[in-house]
């Protein structure tokens, strides 16, 4: 049978990308819309959707990301020789090259670089190859294209392939080939060239039909993640999902992550039919003798080497969005079909694409790609990325616009979570709170500099007090001075600096305090996160409102002028954000409310809401 190649074509603007994709098209065949349907119901992984083949299933690990609207531009081109079928994505060299090479990089088995053998290793040939690398791909063929400008040289030729062999030594590729090419004129494309008879290798086509890459998954054990629970029936339930990895028999011990329960294979079917064994690569639906809880997203893996689970873990983050990666920040993490919060911990580095040297950094932006730590909320059963690029992968959401904004290769998982556990106290949050008779909360402020938010958390103190409420009242100013003195006031600072305020005002208020937060906390993204520390009813955000003009002419500590003066840079509402609440419990115009009218509105709010007797 005619087995399938998926590759990727890696050039810099102007290096004879799309002639050496035309001329391979043209002289090995395009395909038949029937045979391409056949060769993509072939490609197992993929199938078809509700009879229709669905090209867009060919971009695998980043499909999710088009269903949300991101733009990828990728072009997967189809062609076949008697010996195999071809896939290959075309990716365009602009700014965003990394997005759209990650995406074609991520399903292919084999790339082609391609180098102008008048200009020589490029910057952009170094940072492809660093890419293609990191997405797992070992076979490597460098084109070395346009020899004709070079009069066929055997020596350039030579001291461009030693060049590469050198860059390449660590990059981890199993194959390297390089051929001396002119794309135009089809030299050693298809055909081997009559100009260079010193080239002893085949042609590029020759190294396409015969690269091996086969990745041997069946031997491996069994890795089975759940797409879906099927219950046609209530004497029936079954566990669908594609085998990963591995081979799953009628009869084998099975355990389910991230459960870890245990339970036997009674029934496989494959679509209607039972079937005895099954391979990775197959769909199948798995009925368990035992009645274990399963879910889709867990894994069905093989009880004698199941796969970890964990839930903090050091990561190759590939950024993808134009608004950075910051140090601290909480985005939606998606591995296949699980999805759960993901904390970036510190970012260790940040890979120069160049030299692949580690630069220190503490935000990717886009094309950036860097190694991090990510926090989950919860744990998930995994694999090393290295190990198997389907299971490894996993992208990152943006929490409010539902973007995905980057993709993730897991290395190993950071031991947090195997060894801290939450401790359950007896004396909790209720007996607290009815000591106190008060009922504990976080009272946030937010809003810019000088519009008023610590002169109204203060006076609504002062009343809370006198009414013999337990209160305690957190200031930016003064947290800066001790907890955050090591911060300043760039995005990935003021990202840390609320979210240790925000944990430090959930203790509090477990404590049974009524909590007051007075911080500028400017982006959205981060009092979301605040909010999502506590329960409903418990995160009260009030959004002092000043418009920036009247701030800025009230001025009480000078930093409007000195912003204005260039003295100081990152300031709220001059050169760094201010993104104002969309759905705030209360909303104080400061602009036409004195500060006792709006101390009296949000302690009028606490009363009605029960945080406070009447
Ligand atoms: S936040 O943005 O990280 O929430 P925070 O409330 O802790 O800010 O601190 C804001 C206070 O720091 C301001 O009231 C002001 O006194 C001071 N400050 C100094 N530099 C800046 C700056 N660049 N931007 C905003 N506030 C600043």
């Amino acid at each position: 049978m005619r087995t399938l190649l998926r590759f990727i074509t890696c050039g810099s603007v102007d290096d004879g990308k799309s002639t050496l994709i035309g001329r391979l098209l043209a002289d090995a065949g395009r395909l038949a819309e029937d045979q391409r349907e056949a060769l993509v119901a072939d490609s197992r992984r993929y199938g078809t959707r509700g009879g229709e083949i669905d090209y867009a299933l060919l971009v695998d690990g980043l499909t999710a990301e088009r269903e949300q609207g991101i733009t990828i531009d990728v072009a997967y081109r189809f062609f076949a020789t008697d010996r195999r079928s071809f896939i290959v994505a075309d990716t365009p060299g602009h700014e965003q090259y990394t997005r759209n090479m990650a995406t074609g990089a991520s399903t292919a088995q084999a790339a082609v670089i391609l180098l102008d053998a008048s200009k020589g290793l490029l910057t952009q040939t170094r940072r492809h190859s660093h890419i293609v690398a990191l997405l797992g791909i070992r076979h490597v063929a460098l084109a070395v294209n346009k020899m004709d400008l070079v009069g066929y040289s055997q020596a350039r030729f030579e001291a461009l392939v030693e060049d590469y062999r050198r860059f390449a030594a660590d990059l981890g590729f199993k194959s390297l080939a390089a051929i001396p090419l002119c794309a135009v004129d089809g030299d050693n494309l298809t055909t081997r060239s009559p100009h260079m008879p010193w080239y002893a290798g085949g042609s590029l086509l020759e190294w396409l039909e015969s690269v091996e890459v086969e990745e041997g998954r069946a031997g491996a054990p069994l890795r089975l993640p759940v797409q879906a629970v099927l219950r046609p029936h209530a004497d029936f339930r079954g566990l669908a999902g594609l085998i990963e990895q591995g081979t799953v028999r009628v009869g084998d011990a099975l355990r389910v992550l991230p459960s870890g329960r245990d339970a036997t294979v009674a029934r496989l079917m494959v679509g209607e039919t039972n079937v005895p064994s099954a391979q990775a690569g197959e769909s199948v639906t798995v009925v368990l003798g035992q009645a274990v809880d399963a879910a889709r997203g867990d894994w069905l893996v093989a009880a004698a080497e199941p796969a970890a689970t964990a839930d903090g873990f050091e990561a190759t983050v590939i950024w993808m969005h134009a608004e950075p990666l910051l140090q601290g920040r909480t985005y939606l993490l998606k591995a296949g079909t699980r999805t759960v919060m993901a904390t970036v911990s510190p970012i260790k580095y940040r890979l120069d694409p160049n030299s692949g040297e580690r630069l220190a950094a503490r935000r990717l932006a886009l094309n950036d790609i860097g190694v991090c730590g990510l926090e989950l909320d919860a744990p998930i059963p995994f694999e090393n990325y290295k190990d198997n690029r389907d299971l490894g992968g996993v992208i990152l959401i943006d929490r409010l616009t539902h973007q995905t904004v980057g993709a993730g290769l897991l290395h190993f998982a950071l031991h947090r979570s195997q060894n801290v556990h939450w401790q359950t106290l007896d004396v909790d949050k209720a007996a607290r709170a009815r000591l106190n008779r008060q009922r504990p909360c976080i009272l946030w402020f937010t809003g810019l500099s000088g519009a008023g938010k610590s002169t109204i958390a203060n006076l609504v103190e002062k009343r809370l007090y006198a009414e013999g409420h337990r209160t305690y009242l957190l200031d930016g100013d003064n947290v800066r001075h001790g907890l955050n003195k090591d911060l300043g006031f760039a995005a990935q600072d003021r990202v840390e600096n609320i979210r240790r305020v925000a944990e430090v005002a959930r203790l509090m208020m477990d404590a049974g305090l009524i909590v007051l937060v007075s911080f500028i906390s400017p982006f959205r993204a981060e009092r979301r996160m605040a909010r999502a520390l506590v329960e409903a009813g418990e995160f009260i955000e009030v959004f002092v409102d000043a418009p920036l003009a009247v701030a800025e002419a009230r001025d009480p500590k000078g930093l409007y002028a000195k912003a204005r003066r260039g003295e100081i840079s990152n300031f709220t509402g001059i050169d760094s954000p201010y993104e104002t609440p969309e759905d705030p419990e209360l909303r104080l115009d400061t602009a036409a409310l004195g500060a006792d009218e709006a101390a009296e509105r949000v302690v009028g709010y606490l009363r009605e809401a029960g945080v406070i007797g009447g």
